[in-house]
């Protein structure tokens, strides 16, 4: 393995290499920034972030999902202040100009009194997105007119993982009602690796569920991504996109006992959720064909450089998205959105969003265990003599072979730090071509 550097800490607070972020970084990368069951008929919207641009997502009179910069063309005022919501246009509440569902200026208040002949009421449409694709229902959006497309910026590996594990639904995914918001103090960088390849902290910073499990309460935590039987294996994986873009997937789960496991779970629900939890095995096992392996879910990833997932290791945890949304170089504005598979049957469903919102949620037996290592470590990130430390990334995964070939992506020791590598020395190379 060459040897890693790893870069300095004033990456997690420099306000000046943040900025720099913004415009490289979140410019050209594919951003996640909504689903198709958020805005399912035209004239829907939604709002989101791409890095700390705020942008409108909202389905056309065509019904394609369109990308505005939320920004009046005017004097800047947002032209849109709602979180999600229907309408025939978006009204600047500032001077009244009107921007129609394609983003074009439809009215301008004194138009034909005030402005000259020639004002270029055609120039001054919403700012879009360069590009705009949806995946699955996922829809993701550029800045950048040039660049890999959508498939290939993910890689022909990460896509497996998630068509095998992900988006295996016949009917597809549906998100539930809401989403869960929450400040982490902490830097957008921390969160991503984290949840892409950190499997090493479980252990220590999530104690108190791994002791409640021991202690015999694991029927009490309907966490059913601890059912796990004697053969079974975990594993990381490293897969890259177009341009060695990283992405990681945390606990691959190898081996028969947590589909026996599922089924016991499933019998104590309903006749139905067991014929679905059947299904769902029975596709899976169709899906990964002869692959040498007994693949049955990943819990965990980050689709580069700030969508995580969780929860698609266990058939009853509502598979979850999360945004780390960048609010300066040391906040990061957590967004949250469970989703079911639209194919389970209605009790399924609400044991998904129970076994989520008990963990990974704001208030979860999971998350904040995650916040608190962030803020301490916050405390201590740039004082006098803490911030000339670097910090360590050296565990682990030194060697270059997969041990699972027969699978897509570079699969490795669960516990392992290769893929932080792969993260920081992809962020170093991009963020080198802005310095030039
Ligand atoms: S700022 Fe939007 S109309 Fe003036
Ligand atoms: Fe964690």
């Amino acid at each position: 393995m060459k040897h890693f550097s790893a870069p300095g800490t004033e990456i997690y607070w420099d306000q000046a290499i943040y900025e720099r972020e913004m415009a490289t970084i979140y410019g050209s990368a594919w951003l996640f920034v909504g689903h198709d069951t958020m805005i399912p008929n035209a004239g829907d919207f939604i709002t989101n972030y791409m890095g700390n641009d705020p942008v409108i997502v909202v389905r056309d009179r065509s019904n394609a999902p369109r990308v505005y910069l939320n920004r009046c063309r005017h004097r800047g005022n947002k032209v849109c202040l709602h979180d999600s919501g229907s309408t025939k246009s978006f009204r600047c509440s500032y001077h009244g100009w009107t921007y129609g569902l394609g983003g074009e200026l439809a009215a301008v208040p004194l138009l034909d009194k005030a402005y000259d002949a020639d004002f270029p009421r055609d120039e001054l449409g919403l700012v879009s997105a360069a590009r705009v694709t949806t995946y699955h229902g996922m829809i993701f959006a550029t800045w950048s007119a040039d660049g890999p497309s959508l498939d290939d910026y993910l890689g022909e590996d990460l896509r497996w993982y998630l068509e095998t594990f992900v988006f295996d639904d016949p009917e597809g995914l549906e998100v539930l009602p809401g989403r869960h918001r929450y400040v982490v103090p902490g830097n957008w960088k921390m969160l991503s690796e984290n949840f892409g390849g950190d499997m090493y902290h479980f252990a220590s910073t999530h104690a108190s569920i791994v002791m409640l499990g021991r202690a015999g309460q694991a029927d009490r935590i309907q966490a059913n991504n601890d059912l796990r039987g004697a053969d079974t294996t975990f594993y990381s994986v490293e897969c890259k996109g177009d341009r060695n873009i990283p992405h990681g997937l945390v606990q691959l789960t190898c081996g028969t006992g947590t589909n026996t496991a599922e089924l016991s779970q499933a019998a104590t629900i309903s006749p139905d959720a067991v014929a679905w939890v059947r299904a769902r095995h029975e596709r899976r096992r169709r899906l990964l064909g002869d692959r040498p392996s007994e693949a049955v879910a990943f819990h965990t990833g980050t689709i580069w450089p700030n969508l995580s997932m969780n929860g698609f290791g266990a058939a009853f945890y509502a598979r979850t998205f999360l945004q780390w949304q960048p609010r300066g170089p040391e906040e990061t504005d957590a967004w949250q959105w469970a989703f079911v598979e639209k194919s389970a049957p209605p009790e399924v469903k609400e044991r998904m969003a129970f076994v989520l919102t008990q963990r990974q949620s704001a208030a979860g037996l999971v998350a904040p265990d995650d916040m608190d290592n962030f803020q301490r470590m916050h405390d201590v990130l740039h004082t006098a003599r803490a911030g000339k430390l670097a910090f360590n990334y050296d565990l682990g995964a030194k060697g270059e072979a997969s041990l699972i070939p027969g699978l897509p992506g570079t699969v490795m020791e669960a516990v392992s730090e290769r893929y932080h590598r792969s993260f920081y020395e992809y962020w170093d190379s991009v963020m080198d071509e802005s310095r030039r």
